[in-house]
């Protein structure tokens, strides 16, 4: 029987969502539009590559370190949950009328067209806040209940292991990642931008969150300090992909499939893969990239999942 790669995706944006929803602020209080705007971005939709990521990663480091060992879902929770929280907050503020100034996400009015432009910016910091909220409790406390089924690895270990995973997502979502990578790409709108430019924009807005969502995950299953220098480029090549297959759908995407509008780039002037290299060369750097993710998967253990996954991310319509 062919490989039912609809089906083994459903079922693991299914466990995220389930996930996603337990963790989110409760709509109460005086402030009440925050939490309310905050969920309506969150779970607006989305396609949740980042958690998928990051949860193959860990369940593939699990194994690889001991073949039997059973890896306790309930331990990502907290970063499946906060990768989703930064990475909606981006799109929040990249919808912003101070940037992209976007009226439709997630086939949805945008946050700020929702609620208005201060609590689009405000609902952007209130998840990156609550991100950190969120990912503290992937600690476990020695004294608590919860450490009696802490499993295979031991607390310390464990709570080291969250210490990196932290300084590594935070790392790669700020100014030397995603921020970084947004700043640059505000600064140098209506320009004509070089190779070299685009591919430090791209590596930073986009791969930045992807490698992190790998490296995450491989970092809680217990990877060393040489999987990781390769994983790395793996979350260049699978970003790369996915950033040059969006501006490509940017053009020639349908506005109900792809949820966002059609001809945004164009109309804010931005520099993409398209205008530089031109259609027929952007789909075929999409198939580059996309190989070469596909090489360095080949190198790790049992991952017929992820492959499958990456080679659909290339040719989505989403
Ligand atoms: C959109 O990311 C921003 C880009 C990096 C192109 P996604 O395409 O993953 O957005 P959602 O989460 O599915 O809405
Ligand atoms: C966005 O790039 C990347 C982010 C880090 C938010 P785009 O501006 O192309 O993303 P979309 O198309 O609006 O999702
Ligand atoms: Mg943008
Ligand atoms: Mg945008
Ligand atoms: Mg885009």
């Amino acid at each position: 029987m062919s490989y039912d790669l609809k089906r083994e995706t459903e079922f693991r944006t299914k466990a995220i969502n389930e996930c996603i929803e337990k963790y989110l602020p409760e709509e109460s209080g005086l402030q009440k539009v925050m939490p309310e705007a905050m969920n309506y971005s969150v779970l607006a939709g989305g396609k949740r590559i980042r958690p998928i990521l990051l949860r193959e990663f860990y369940l593939i480091y699990t194994k690889k370190n001991d073949p039997k060992a059973e890896p306790d879902m309930r331990r990502i929770e907290p970063f499946i949950c906060a990768l989703e929280m930064i990475h909606t907050y981006s799109l929040v503020h990249d919808d912003l009328p101070a940037m992209d100034n976007d009226l439709l996400r997630r086939g949805k009015p945008t946050t700020h067209a929702k609620y208005g432009h201060a609590n689009g910016v405000l609902a952007g910091d209130a998840l990156l806040n609550y991100s950190v909220e969120t990912v503290t409790k992937a600690f476990i406390d020695e004294d608590s209940l919860e450490a009696e089924s802490c499993g295979d690895v031991s607390i310390p270990e464990w709570n080291k292991r969250v210490i990196r995973a932290m300084r590594l997502l935070y790392n790669k979502a700020g100014i030397y990642g995603m921020i970084g990578g947004q700043t640059v790409d505000v600064e140098k709108t209506g320009k004509n931008l070089n190779k070299e430019e685009l591919n430090f924009i791209y590596e930073l807005k986009t791969c930045a969150l992807i490698s992190a969502s790998i490296l995450c995950g491989a970092i809680l299953g217990g990877a060393d300090e040489k999987d990781l220098a390769f994983l790395e480029n793996l979350g260049s090549d699978i970003g790369m992909a996915f950033q040059i297959r969006d501006d490509i759908l940017d053009i020639e995407g349908n506005e109900l499939l792809f949820g966002k509008p059609i001809g945004s780039d164009e109309k804010n002037g931005k520099s993409t893969y398209v205008t530089l290299y031109g259609m027929e060369s952007a789909k075929h750097k999409v198939e580059e990239y996309t190989d070469d993710a596909i090489d360095i998967l080949d190198k790790l253990p049992e991952n017929t999942f992820m492959k499958a996954f990456v080679k659909a991310l290339a040719i989505r319509n989403f």
